[in-house]
């Protein structure tokens, strides 16, 4: 229940666990609709028997609604063998149809049962749960993480995984499976990965991964790199919270010693070789949600710095239009979870059409990480509050990274002039900590705001993704209609929404610096409260004029424009989480949502 409890942030629509007991024909079941906490105080009322082989799951519904009955385990063979399982089976119907023509009987309307009654189909036919789980994957399509137990092999869990994440936590006398680490982290932290279609069978002391044809797979384990404490609120009172206080730190390590002695950037894995990266043509980032609008900044600081040309595109988008790619593009994936079901896809479509794909990821040993030609960690540590925040800024702060890297590598930059660049990146950790201590009138705002019906963002330049970032923020946690303009688009038609009182947050970029796009914002701004709206104006300290165009005004330390938007976008997630705690919503598990997105 403690590692459900973890693993919760990647779907709460239902859970539930089997436990193998000394019964061996039946296996103990308890599943109930709503989070976690139900399930829990169910297990409260009505203990199971006690065990010490379990296999337990939260879940984001996709086939069938979140009833108790759709919630896994699903059980076959009369409640001899139950599974659990992620992703979808795409061939679930003609499957189900199949089983039906020879009398199985179906509790749900999921896509997941079939599965568990083809695995009872190989073990009646008297083979062991391992054979029976390859040879019932074999015959299912779509991505999935499964596993299975058996009352009659008391001592064993079986998982199988295609395009969905499984990791296997190593143990002392006890073995552990998980989607994610923070599943058995409390207990240890050397975990292995599994490959795509391989089979794992874990008993207390043994753990033997095999491949679709069940030769057995040698894989190296790792050291997972942060404990425990790291996935833990901290004092905070949401995981959300705390992760926006990690901000600084999760900058500061995303840099931390990142180039070496001849300039070159360290990658985490991987490698593309120079000539290649010299000789791109253009990039494209692929990435959804709040990593997509890391892309955004990227293109405008990689695009000034590099004169390359990058698109930044939806993974789920990409790879249905016929997009143009060749050897000479490379595809920068970014995605905090590396699991991100689109952007796998994308990426694979990719490097099938040749292009060289560099991952920018949280997670570490994620499948995103894993099959990029190279990967650039981000060392945001844990994040599991499902909206995403330090992830974000983590980013950002690697595609700075890579830019700069390729803005010497290609010549468009000297040593000197990253290393000044690099120097003002190294002072950004210092600035979001004074936003960081600051924050309090934001709050204050949020908390008078929460019956709002409306509000909207507008930005220039990299103010843009900074305002799509703020409304999305909004719309997820506070259940607000929010959007987020460019700011000159604003007369081209939206302008039509904004009435009196309207809100209206704009993020004002610097007087300073040449090509300052300050008075063309504050244009913007007039055009706006001419209509009546409330202008709520972030604004950088010793901006003289800005308070004029302001109901309301807060000062970010200066930076340079490129930089701003790791210091604009910690107001907008303080005032989406202040605002979404005042309405009473759930901050960390937001209603709808899972934090990881692992289909299509
Ligand atoms: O794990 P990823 O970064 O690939 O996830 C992408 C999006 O699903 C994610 O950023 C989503 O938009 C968040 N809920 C935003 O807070």
């Amino acid at each position: 229940m403690a590692g459900l409890a973890r693993l919760e942030y990647r779907g709460y629509d239902s859970a539930g666990i089997a436990v193998v007991t000394a019964d061996r024909e039946h296996l103990a079941m308890a599943k109930k609709a709503g989070k976690l906490a139900i399930l829990a105080q169910e297990l409260k009322d009505r203990p199971l028997p006690p065990g010490t082989v379990a296999i337990g799951h939260t879940r984001w519904a996709t086939h069938g609604a979140p009833t108790d009955s759709n919630a896994h385990p699903h059980m076959a063979a009369g409640g001899r063998i139950a599974i659990i399982h992620n992703g979808i089976i795409e061939n679930y119907a003609s499957l189900r149809s199949e089983l039906e023509a020879v009398g199985v009987v179906f509790s749900s309307d999921t896509d997941t049962e079939v599965a568990g009654h083809m695995i009872a189909a190989e073990v009646d036919d008297g083979k062991d749960l391992a054979q029976a789980m390859r040879d019932v994957t074999r015959r299912l399509e779509g991505a999935f993480t499964l596993l299975a137990i058996d009352a009659r092999e008391p001592q064993t869990v079986v998982g199988a995984r295609r395009n969905s994440p499984l990791v296997v936590g190593l143990g002392d006398g006890e073995n552990f499976l998980g989607s994610d680490v923070v599943a058995f982290i409390e207990y240890t932290k050397k975990a292995l990965e599994l490959g795509q279609d391989e089979v794992v069978e874990i008993t207390p002391d043994r753990v033997v991964v095999t491949d679709a044809s069940g030769a057995v797979v040698a894989r190296a384990p790792y050291t997972i790199d942060w404990d425990a404490t790291a996935a833990e609120k901290g004092g905070f009172s949401t995981f959300m919270e705390k992760e926006i206080h990690d901000e600084p730190a999760a900058v500061a390590d995303t840099l931390r010693d990142r180039f070496n002695e001849f300039g070159k950037l360290k990658l985490d894995g991987g490698l593309i070789a120079d000539t290649i990266l010299g000789s791109i043509d253009k990039i494209i980032v692929l990435a959804c949600g709040t990593s997509s609008y890391a892309g955004l900044v990227a293109k405008y600081a990689i695009e000034h710095w590099c004169r390359i040309p990058v698109e930044v595109e939806y993974s789920h988008e990409f790879r249905y239009r016929d997009p143009v790619v060749s050897v000479k593009t490379l595809v920068v994936a970014i995605s905090q979870s590396g699991e991100t079901m689109d952007t796998i896809m994308a990426m694979r479509y990719a490097q099938q059409q040749g292009a060289s794909v560099i991952a920018i990821v949280n997670v570490q040993g994620s499948t995103i990480a894993r099959e990029a030609d190279a990967v650039l960690y981000t060392r945001a540590g844990p994040e599991i509050a499902v909206a995403s925040t330090k992830a974000l800024v983590a980013q950002i702060t690697a595609t700075y990274l890579l830019g700069m890297f390729l803005a010497e590598l290609r010549g468009n930059k000297f040593p000197g002039e990253v290393r000044a660049i690099l120097e003002q990146l190294g002072e950004m950790p210092a600035k979001i900590q004074r936003v960081l201590d600051t924050a309090e009138p934001i709050r204050a705002l949020a908390r008078s705001m929460a019956g709002e019906r409306t509000i909207l963002f507008l930005g220039r330049h990299v103010g843009y993704p900074v305002a799509l970032e703020g409304a999305l923020k909004l719309k997820e946690l506070a259940y607000i209609h929010a959007e987020g303009f460019a700011a000159g688009e604003l007369k081209h038609g939206p302008i039509a929404l904004v009435e009196k009182d309207l809100p209206i947050f704009v993020i004002l970029p610097s007087p300073n610096g040449p090509g300052s796009l300050h008075s063309k914002v504050l244009s913007n701004i007039q055009e706006v409260r001419a209509r009546g709206a409330r202008t709520i104006v972030l604004a950088e300290e010793g901006d003289e004029v800005a308070a004029k165009y302001a109901s309301e005004i807060f000062y970010l330390p200066e930076a340079p424009v490129l930089l701003t938007p790791l210091l604009a976008l910690i107001p907008l997630q303080i005032f989406a989480c202040e605002l979404a705690g005042a309405k009473g919503n759930d901050v960390d598990q937001p209603r709808n949502l899972a934090k990881s997105v692992t289909v299509e």
